[in-house]
């Protein structure tokens, strides 16, 4: 290969790919090498939906990965700027390999990170795998960069009045990783947050960034959409394909056809699974007084009308950018009022959109996410409403959303509408964190009334806890209700 180019990303084995650039270019290597786990990129694991899975992942087999770990990370070694580091992910399996290799090769260990993410598959005979390990190493510490205060400053604080910096700096990492239901995937990927994390701190705006081992492309990705350089390789076509349209085109997320998506929606509700045991009567003859009125509620939503007519009712919430739940709320409040008292009781500050025999909440969830878990109300008010009420309840929009708006058309309409960002959107960017894709319109499909006991906290509940809201202080813990679990709690539904 002639000249290496930056800003480009290139379909080949990585150790030939590095012996084009020059000694003491790269600023930063972010990367995840294969693990040597023999993954299997197509079976249909870990809740996967396999057909939506890229083939042809490139594992090494365990014999050959210290050779091949020495091989590429001698490159590396030889490119790295003086003041350049390198994060290396691994797995436990082979961590060993790694660590040998960092030593042999003259880097200097600054940290040894754990990623603690979620698994979500419970093991029988062992502990659950939640973690990963990242070696942070240099080549020169004296001149190594590093900018501590990229993302908190020192007075930053959390409502608790722990210090934000000092927990960011912690060398235990929480961050979720990212299910991207029905869109393309790579089987393994690195969250955006992670990614910008180690950015944030180690490197500049217009720095060159390496990852020799791209797959689906987030590094790149990720340094390109905070004005960093980047380069990297990938030796299966397939991924990097897909890392180069994701590049070409600017998104963050290769999308299906939306109505494609099908087998990621959540189940409707059917009456054949509905029995309306005894302890549902209580509820049900209000339940369907109440469902009487929703039926005259708007089976389309569109974001800008929905947001226009919240605006114009003076309803106080429009500004919110999750808008299809507050919109719920919004027509609720129009619909319901002669049938229920709305707002309902409230609990220190907590309080409950609406009352009718039980305290009630309004919610939408959409049907086509990865997720089925909704948060329902602040934890400790729902187990004091149980106890006062026997239950409370949730009237539930069930629908399909389109999220279309890779180009942020409508968010920016929304935020010249609120005349700019917001101050939690102020204090997002600050923060680097992600901006959430909008949701541009809503399919309503079923409202449905579920009643929450404490039974069903104990079957389907669990509580969300170490959330942060936007302005990066802990939020008080939610219940958090898990919809395909749902059974004997749903009292009535209606569809449209
Ligand atoms: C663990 S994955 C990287 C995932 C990536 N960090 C992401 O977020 O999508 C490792 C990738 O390295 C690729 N790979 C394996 N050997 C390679 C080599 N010699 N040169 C370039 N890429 C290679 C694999 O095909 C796989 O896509």
């Amino acid at each position: 290969m002639e000249k290496l180019g930056f800003n480009k990303i290139y379909n080949m084995d990585c150790v030939e790919g590095m012996k084009c650039i020059p000694d003491n270019t790269i600023d930063l290597v972010v990367t995840d090498p294969p693990f040597a786990i023999n993954f299997k990129a197509k079976r249909n694991n870990y809740h996967r939906t396999a057909s939506r899975v890229l083939e042809g992942y490139n594992e090494i087999s365990k014999e050959k990965y210290f050779d091949f770990t020495l091989e590429w990370m001698k490159e590396v070694y030889r490119i790295l700027k003086e003041s350049g580091s390198m994060y290396v992910f691994s797995g436990w399996n082979n961590l060993k390999d790694i660590l040998i290799a960092i030593d042999k090769l003259g880097f200097v260990t600054i940290n040894h990170i754990i990623w603690k993410y979620q698994f979500g598959v419970v093991t029988k005979r062992k502990f659950v795998t939640s973690h990963y390990h990242c070696l942070y190493v240099c080549k020169n510490d004296e001149k190594r960069k590093f900018s501590p205060y990229s993302r908190y400053n020192k007075e930053s604080k959390s409502q608790t009045g722990k210090s934000l910096h000092y927990e960011d700096k912690e060398d235990v990492w929480i961050i979720k990783r990212e299910y991207w239901t029905g869109d393309q995937k790579t089987p393994t990927k690195l969250p955006a947050e992670l990614v910008k994390k180690i950015l944030m701190y180690s490197s500049e705006e217009q720095d060159i960034i390496l990852d020799p081992f791209l797959g689906s492309g987030q590094v790149a990705v990720v340094s390109k959409m905070l004005n960093r350089q980047y380069v990297g390789f990938e030796i299966v076509k397939e991924y990097y394909e897909f890392a180069k349209e994701r590049l070409e085109k600017n998104l963050y997320r290769i999308k299906e056809d939306y109505k494609e998506s099908t087998q990621t929606l959540l189940k409707l509700f059917d009456s054949g699974k509905t029995r309306y045991g005894k302890s549902k009567m209580v509820c049900l003859k209000s339940t369907k007084q109440i469902a009487k009125k929703l039926k005259h509620i708007p089976k389309l939503w569109d974001g800008r009308n929905s947001i226009l007519k919240m605006k114009k009712a003076n309803f106080s919430h429009w500004k919110q950018m999750e808008w299809i739940g507050f919109y719920f709320q919004f027509l609720c409040g129009k619909h319901l009022s002669k049938v229920m008292d709305i707002p309902g009781p409230k609990y220190g500050r907590v309080e409950f959109d609406g009352f009718k025999n039980i305290p009630w909440d309004f919610k939408a969830h959409a049907m086509n996410t990865s997720s089925h878990q909704i948060i329902v109300n602040d934890s400790e008010a729902t187990a004091k409403a149980i106890k006062d009420y026997g239950a409370v309840g949730l009237i539930l929009a069930l629908g399909k959303v389109l999220y279309n708006d890779e180009d942020r058309t409508f968010q920016k309409w929304h935020e010249a509408l609120k005349g700019g960002k917001s101050k939690y959107e102020m204090e997002r960017v600050k923060r680097g964190a992600w901006s959430r894709i909008r949701k541009v319109s809503f399919d309503l499909q079923q409202v449905s009334f579920i009643k929450i006991t404490d039974n069903t906290l104990v079957k389907c509940g669990s509580f969300q806890r170490d959330f942060r809201n936007a302005g990066g202080q802990p939020r008080r813990e939610k219940v958090l209700l898990d919809l395909e679990k749902i059974d004997k709690e749903l009292i009535y539904f209606i569809e449209f």
